[in-house]
């Protein structure tokens, strides 16, 4: 389904999101200090955040994304730009292809969501990440109660799926943009989560009326012999 909507992704993210999304991604990179980092960005898409993560001054970007149409266009994208530092990688985020402790940061935008096994993806990012490293993840969130998640979810549920799926030409897979928030922890579950697979200094933001968070946590450092 990533594959099919690879070509028209960018601009449905903007018109979807209201042209909010890369100030979104711009103060995720922020919060993962990416500065003169090894990173890796999952599910990289069509590279926005890995863009993000060499303004911020990353010393080698890896993106993996288990799409090859994405990876394709996040190639471009980078190349177009002057990116050097940048290498691709087809993974799934449940099984990824680095050993532990290799990465300064892990980040993550808008790809939680779609994992079949939220908890086994996290972990696989935490092993990956070396101690002291930052994880930080960027999804949209269940929708505050009250008139601003009432509108949300008009907007969420009803009017979205059918513009984007004329904008993109793709109705099945605008269809399954809400379906895939059913079910998603809200903000305070994946916080308890990300701590309860070991992760420390869990932080939450909210942006957008606290329809979409940003996670932030860090790797502890490992536990030497006693
Ligand atoms: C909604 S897009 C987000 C892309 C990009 N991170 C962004 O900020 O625009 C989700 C991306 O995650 C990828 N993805 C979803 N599940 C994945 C998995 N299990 N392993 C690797 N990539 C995955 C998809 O192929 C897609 O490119």
């Amino acid at each position: 389904m990533f594959g099919r909507i690879a070509r028209r992704y960018d601009r449905l993210n903007r018109i979807m999101s209201l042209g909010m999304d890369g100030r979104w991604r711009q103060l995720a990179a922020a919060s993962a200090k990416p500065d003169g980092s090894l990173a890796l960005d999952i599910g990289t898409g069509t590279g926005d955040f890995a863009v993000e993560l060499t303004k911020r001054g990353a010393r080698q970007i890896v993106g993996a994304d288990f799409s090859p149409e994405m990876l394709t266009a996040a190639r471009a994208k980078l190349a177009a730009n002057g990116v050097t530092n940048a290498s691709w990688t087809l993974a799934d985020a449940l099984h990824l292809p680095f050993r532990e402790g290799t990465f300064d940061c892990v980040t993550n935008a808008f790809v939680l969501r779609n994992l079949a096994d939220l908890k086994a993806g996290l972990t696989e990012m935490a092993r990956v990440l070396q101690p002291g490293g930052r994880l930080v993840c960027l999804d949209m969130t269940q929708p505050p109660p009250g008139i601003v998640g009432a509108l949300y979810k008009l907007y969420f549920y009803r009017l979205l799926p059918p513009i984007a799926g004329v904008l993109s030409g793709d109705r099945a897979a605008y269809r399954y943009l809400p379906n895939s928030l059913v079910g998603f922890p809200d903000s305070a579950s994946l916080a308890e989560l990300l701590a309860a697979i070991g992760l420390a200094e869990v932080q939450v933001r909210k942006l957008a009326g606290g329809t979409v968070a940003m996670h932030t946590a860090v790797k502890p450092p490992a536990e030497g012999p006693s």
